[in-house]
């Protein structure tokens, strides 16, 4: 059983790089964002109570978010990689008092580290297909088809948070409220740092070789810098 986190800013890859772990190692991929605009789109009460604070590009509360995170994941004993999940302390120590109740813990957290100015490039021109979630990008990431979903044919959109001034916004706050998780998993000795300013395919076989060298889910990660020379 692999119990994972992608950590990172808004446009790093975390979903683009999720979505490839689950085909290649069978575990369930979960994405708070795709969870909350699932629960916006059936307009649930959670959903109501989450919109405002997405589309100004702030955070929603913690409790909100903890206990759909922690429902989540006990819905996925076969294993899991956390998609924007914890993204503040109060959500990382909630989730550690959670797991070590069950006597488990995570694995590692993986650090998708990318540039700001290339986080905007990102997120302006990423599409996604509001079917099947698939994300795409104008430029870097093609569908066979312009303007449609590989997988379905839906017309892809454009997430309304996607917009610049919206993105800075989440920026700023991503930097106020979860890069600090960065430090407080190293600190637990559980984080993996990779630079993740290259394609999606390098990003992929740096992911790859930390998971399989991980050894087995009971196995403590200790800290490294990703090494760019050989891939
Ligand atoms: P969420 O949906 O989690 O958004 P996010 O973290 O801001 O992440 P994104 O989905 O924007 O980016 P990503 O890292 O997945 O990048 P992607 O792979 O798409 O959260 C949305 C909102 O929900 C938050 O603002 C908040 O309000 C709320 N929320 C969610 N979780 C919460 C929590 N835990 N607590 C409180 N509130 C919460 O890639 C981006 C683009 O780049 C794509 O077009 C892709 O094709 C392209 N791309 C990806 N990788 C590469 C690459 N290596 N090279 C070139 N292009 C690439």
């Amino acid at each position: 059983m692999i119990r994972i986190v992608l950590l990172g800013a808004p446009g790093s890859g975390k979903g683009t790089q999720c979505k490839r772990l689950v085909t290649q190692y069978g575990i369930a991929h979960l994405s708070s964002g795709d969870i909350l605009r699932k629960e916006r789109a059936q307009g649930s009460q959670l959903g109501r109570k989450a919109q405002a604070y997405m589309d100004r590009g702030e955070l929603v509360p913690d409790d909100l978010v903890i206990e759909m995170m922690l429902q989540a994941i006990k819905a996925s004993p076969k294993g899991y990689v956390l998609d924007g999940f914890p993204r503040t302390l109060g959500q990382a120590i909630a989730l550690d008092n959670a797991l070590s109740k069950d006597g488990g813990r995570l694995d590692a957290v993986i650090y998708l580290d990318v540039n700001d100015t290339i986080i905007e490039d990102r997120m302006s021109g990423r599409r996604s297909c509001p079917t099947c979630g698939a994300v795409y990008h104008i430029r870097n990431l093609k569908p066979k088809k312009a303007g449609f979903c590989d997988h379905d044919g839906t017309p892809l959109v454009q997430r309304p948070d996607d917009e610049l001034e919206v993105v800075k916004r989440r920026l700023i706050t991503y930097h106020e409220q979860t890069r600090p998780l960065v430090d407080y998993y190293r600190s637990k000795g559980l984080l993996y740092e990779v630079d993740a300013n290259d394609g999606a395919d390098v990003v992929d076989v740096r992911l790859r070789r930390i998971i399989e060298g991980l050894g087995g889910s009971n196995k403590k990660a200790s800290t490294v810098a990703e090494d760019r020379s050989d891939v």
